[in-house]
């Protein structure tokens, strides 16, 4: 089996309409300083805070904001909680991916009618600025769907937060919107989610890749790509394949202790401008030996970029039928080496950078090889 691209379907008959992502919350084991990281670093600015000051007793979650991407930082505040035994299994990761629609108890309806697992019954938050409805199912690993229903709602975040607005501002890097989320499952259970999401959330797969497109010496692995009616949610679901030693996907796995979220794609308008303002605050990337761009005008063809800026970067480029995209990816940005960032610049192309695969993947070999885990 090749690449292969499926049609798209009547979106007529979408019965989970989806607007888009709502907010990705993290359990870290230090929200306050997970969200100063992701502030001074990745340019997020500060939105909103939920802890001790706003009544709440056992957590504390901060929330960071940049254009339409929201990040809550949640951690516990004393032991024995579920977030407390969710950060001792997993290390920090993500714990919810939120989905913005129009009528949450109807989504939530729709999505236990065809095989969900309930994670949250829908419920009515409110407070003075209105009132927002929210439910809950469980996807792969302890990761959970959150739906969020808003348009009665005109506070910062969510009732229940107050506004955060400390003396520190850093300047955004140009981070946009949530591109696709990148899911690893254990082997053998691609498929199974595949047909949850096509089941239960009436997502079409859009593209699929086999371990003949993606393997190196060592990594071997297969993904199949997730979309929802209208496009605006993509969600890729990885699993590994028999490869010679440990392949990028079982060291998560096996770090993780478990399928979950193994990286969020951010984009931008200017990947040049925001790739040199995050590696100027610290940001570390994943680095392509220097023969990739003596290959690249042959492989994508004529680009808008000067090469020679590209390189010293590290930004990658890949050309599909639609059109070419721009793509790095961080090192992974906890103690565990778990999830990790990608940013990215579409220029047209609606795929996902697979004539970088091999290059990536060797790129990740040798940090894999430093960490004695490959
Ligand atoms: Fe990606």
């Amino acid at each position: 089996m090749e690449t292969s691209t499926i049609p798209v379907k009547d979106q007529s008959t979408d019965f989970m309409p989806i607007n888009g992502t709502d907010y990705l919350e993290f359990y870290v084991s230090n929200a306050k300083q997970a969200a100063h990281f992701y502030k001074s670093a990745f340019g997020f600015q500060s939105l909103a805070y939920a802890g001790l000051e706003t009544g709440l007793k056992d957590r504390e979650s901060y929330v960071v904001v940049q254009d339409k991407i929201r990040l809550v930082l949640t951690s516990p505040l004393r032991s024995g909680t579920e977030i407390g035994k969710h950060i001792d299994k997993h290390g920090d990761g993500v714990k919810v991916t939120a989905l913005w629609v129009d009528d949450a108890a109807y989504a939530y309806s729709e999505a236990m009618k065809r095989g969900a697992k309930s994670y949250l019954e829908p419920e009515v938050l409110e407070d003075h600025e209105g009132k927002v409805i929210r439910s809950g199912i469980h996807t792969y690993g302890e990761v959970v769907h959150i739906f969020t229903e808003r348009k009665e709602y005109n506070g910062i975040f969510l009732p229940g937060y107050r506004p955060w607005n400390p003396e520190y501002k850093t300047d955004p890097v140009g981070l946009k919107y949530v591109d696709h989320m990148v899911g690893n499952v254990e082997l053998g259970m691609m498929n199974e989610w595949v047909k949850f999401y096509e089941d239960v959330l009436g997502f079409r797969q859009i593209l699929s890749f086999d371990d003949k497109d993606i393997s190196t010496q060592y990594t071997a692995l297969m993904s199949k790509v997730m979309s929802n009616g209208n496009g605006r949610i993509k969600f890729p679901i990885n699993e590994p394949a028999a490869g010679i030693k440990k392949s990028q996907v079982d060291e998560y796995l096996e770090f993780y202790e478990g399928a979950g979220v193994q990286h969020i794609a951010v984009a931008t308008d200017s990947i040049i401008n925001t790739v040199i303002e995050l590696k100027s605050r610290g940001v570390e990337f994943l680095q392509v030996p220097g023969t990739y761009y003596d290959a690249l005008n042959e492989r994508v063809g004529e680009i808008d970029e000067d090469i020679e800026v590209l390189r010293p970067l590290g930004i990658l480029v890949d050309r599909d039928e639609e059109g070419y995209l721009l793509q790095i990816f961080t090192k992974t940005v906890q103690a565990r080496p778990t999830m990790f960032f990608e940013i990215i610049q579409r220029k047209g192309a609606t795929s996902f950078g697979k004539g970088n695969f091999k290059a990536l993947f060797e790129a990740l070999e040798r940090e894999q090889e430093r960490r004695g885990t490959l």
